[in-house]
C-alpha cells in the first residue's frame, strides 16, 4: 500500500459563535475572551512567535520522530521561537512547564497530555493569562472546549479497530488467544485504541486472555512479555499499542525460544522503521501507522491563531497500514 500525504478531516467544524476573535492588543489577565470561548491571541511585536511546546518524553521510536518533526519545523527561518521542553512521561512535569511558559508569557503553548484528565486548572490559567493553547498528538477529557483553540492529532479508536479488524479477517475462526500490551495508563492513545481493537473483534471467537501496560517503551513491553509467557503457555497473538512494545513482545518471543511472526503473531501501532523492518522480515504481522509528523500542521494553526484567523477543533490526522509487502515497499523511503 503506497504512502499518501498526511491529509486532514475536519470533524468539527467551529461555529462563528465560538470562535475567539483577534484583539488589537494581548487580552487583559483574567480577562473574559472575546466571542465566549476560546483565548484572545496577541500577536507579537516582532513577528516571531514565541511557542512553549511541552513534549510527554522520550519513551518511543514515535515520540522521537513526532519531536523531530516539531523542531525541524518551528524554527527562527519559520517565524517561530521555541521553548521545549520533556516531561519524561509525567504529568506534573508538564503541569510545571506549562505554568512556566504562563509566566514567560509565550504567545501560544502547545503540549501532547501524557494523560487525559486533570488539565483544567492549568488550561483555565493559560485562559486567564490570553495565551491560546493548541494540543497535539493526545487529548484532553475535558467539558470545556474553550480552554484550547485546537486538538492535532490521529483518531485512535480507529486505529486500534483496524488493527482488530485484520485480526477478525485473518484468524477468526482459529480460536486465538491474545495478550494485549497497552500504552500509559490514562493516556488517550491507550484508552482508545483499547476501546478500537475490543470493539472490532467483538463477536469474533478470539479471546483477550491479559492484558497489560508495558508504558508505551520497548524495556517494559520486553517485561510484560515475559510475564505473559511465564503465566500462559497458549499465547497465539499479541497486540500491541506501539511499535516499541511489540519490539520488546519480540525479544521476549525469541529468548523463549519462540519464533515471533509465526508461533506468536504480532500486531502493533505507529509504523516507524524499526516496526516496519520488523514487519517486512516477518516477526511482526501487521501494523496501523500512527503518523507522528505534526509539526507542519502545529506551525500553520499557531500562525492562524496568532493572526486571529478561524482554525479548526479538531483536525484528525489520517493513517493507513501495512502487511508484510507493503512494508517491504514503503521502508525505503519511509520518514520515520
Ligand atoms: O500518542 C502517540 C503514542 O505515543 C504512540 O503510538 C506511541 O509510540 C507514543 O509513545
Amino acid at each position: 500500500m503506497a504512502r499518501t500525504t498526511l491529509t486532514r478531516t475536519i470533524l468539527a467544524a467551529v461555529s462563528v459563535a465560538s470562535l475567539f476573535t483577534l484583539g488589537a492588543c494581548a487580552s487583559d489577565a483574567g480577562g473574559e475572551p472575546a466571542g465566549g470561548g476560546e483565548t484572545d491571541a496577541a500577536a507579537p511585536d516582532d513577528g516571531v512567535i514565541t511557542l512553549g511546546f511541552s513534549q510527554v518524553g522520550a519513551e518511543s521510536g514515535w515520540r522521537a520522530a513526532n519531536t523531530k518533526s516539531i523542531q525541524d519545523t518551528l524554527t527562527a527561518e519559520n517565524g517561530f521561537d521555541l521553548k521545549f521542553s520533556d516531561a519524561q512521561q509525567k504529568q506534573e512535569n508538564q503541569i510545571q512547564a506549562i505554568r512556566s511558559y504562563i509566566t514567560q508569557g509565550v504567545d501560544v503553548i502547545a503540549f501532547s497530555p501524557v494523560v487525559e484528565t486533570g488539565w483544567d486548572p492549568v488550561l483555565q490559567e493559560a485562559k486567564a493569562a490570553g495565551i491560546p493553547v493548541i494540543l497535539t498528538d493526545r487529548a484532553v477529557d475535558s467539558s470545556d472546549e474553550t480552554l484550547y483553540e485546537s486538538f492535532i492529532g490521529s483518531d485512535f479508536v480507529k486505529e486500534g479497530e483496524m488493527a482488530g479488524e485484520w485480526v477478525v479477517e485473518q484468524y477468526d475462526g482459529e480460536g486465538y488467544k491474545a495478550v494485549e500490551l497497552q500504552g500509559t495508563t490514562g493516556a488517550a492513545p491507550a484508552i482508545d485504541r483499547k476501546e478500537g481493537f475490543e470493539s472490532a473483534v467483538e463477536g469474533s471467537d478470539l479471546e483477550i486472555i491479559d492484558s497489560q501496560t508495558g508504558n508505551f517503551t520497548r524495556a517494559e513491553g520486553k517485561t510484560v512479555m515475559e510475564g505473559f509467557l511465564n503465566k500462559h503457555d497458549d499465547i497465539d497473538l499479541v497486540f500491541a499499542h506501539n511499535d516499541d512494545m511489540g519490539l520488546g513482545a519480540i525479544e521476549a518471543i525469541e529468548a523463549a525460544g519462540m519464533t515471533p511472526g509465526e508461533d506468536i503473531k504480532i500486531v502493533t501501532i505507529d509504523a516507524v522503521k524499526d516496526g516496519m523492518q520488523a514487519l517486512a522480515d516477518g516477526k511482526i504481522n501487521y501494523i496501523v501507522e500512527c503518523n507522528p509528523l505534526l509539526g507542519p500542521d502545529l506551525a500553520e494553526i499557531a500562525k492562524k491563531v496568532i493572526a486571529g484567523e478561524e482554525v479548526e477543533k479538531r483536525i484528525v490526522v489520517e493513517d493507513l497500514a501495512f502487511d508484510q509487502e507493503s512494508a517491504k515497499e514503503a521502508l525505503p523511503t519511509r520518514e520515520y
